[in-house]
């Protein structure tokens, strides 16, 4: 290993990852640049607009303000993490059917955001959820569909085991 780097092992979507980071490297650019796993965006990179979050212990988090080596051994879930086998999660099929997407850029940290405030509470005011997502910036100020297509999950999860579409919330 090149001198500087450090050692991780991050746990991310269920599986093992190693990767060599400097101690600075935030979560964010460790798990884009060695995993490879593009869903968390870069936005601002400050902790302003969400685009990064992922789940950390069910938690969500902002990625660009982790230091990567400092979230080793904790359970992180990316948007990739959501999907079971190729199938979308019920919000994010929830997210396509509303058509909640307009640039798609701050969608993967909406989706996550909505992931979470469902795993805690299934069944959401609109003021719930307003508030899950007011740190999820959207530059196209496309909110209104986010919230149709949190809400449509929030009904397909209330549907009977087996009639909703994809993989509850998050992968086991
Ligand atoms: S890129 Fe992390 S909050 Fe915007």
């Amino acid at each position: 290993m090149s001198a500087g780097l450090l050692a991780v092992l991050l746990q991310v979507n269920g599986e093992s990852r190693a990767v060599a980071v400097p101690a600075r490297r935030t979560l964010l650019d460790a798990l884009r640049d060695q995993p490879g796993l593009t869903g968390a965006k870069k936005g601002w990179n400050a902790g302003l607009c969400g685009a990064c979050n992922v789940l950390i212990d069910g938690d969500v988090i902002r990625s660009c303000l982790c230091l990567a080596a400092g979230t080793a051994d904790r359970a992180i879930t990316t948007v990739e993490g959501l999907a079971v086998d190729g199938r979308p999660s019920v919000v994010q099929q929830a997210f396509l059917d509303a058509g909640a997407i307009q640039c798609g850029f701050c969608m993967t940290g909406m989706i996550v955001s909505a992931t979470a405030l469902l795993q805690h509470n299934p069944k959401p005011s609109r003021d719930d959820i307003r508030t899950a997502i007011s740190g999820n910036l959207c530059r196209c100020s496309g909110y209104v569909k986010v919230i149709e297509a949190i809400e449509l999950a929030v009904a397909r999860l209330a549907q009977p085991a087996g009639e909703t579409p994809g993989p509850a919330l998050a992968a086991e």
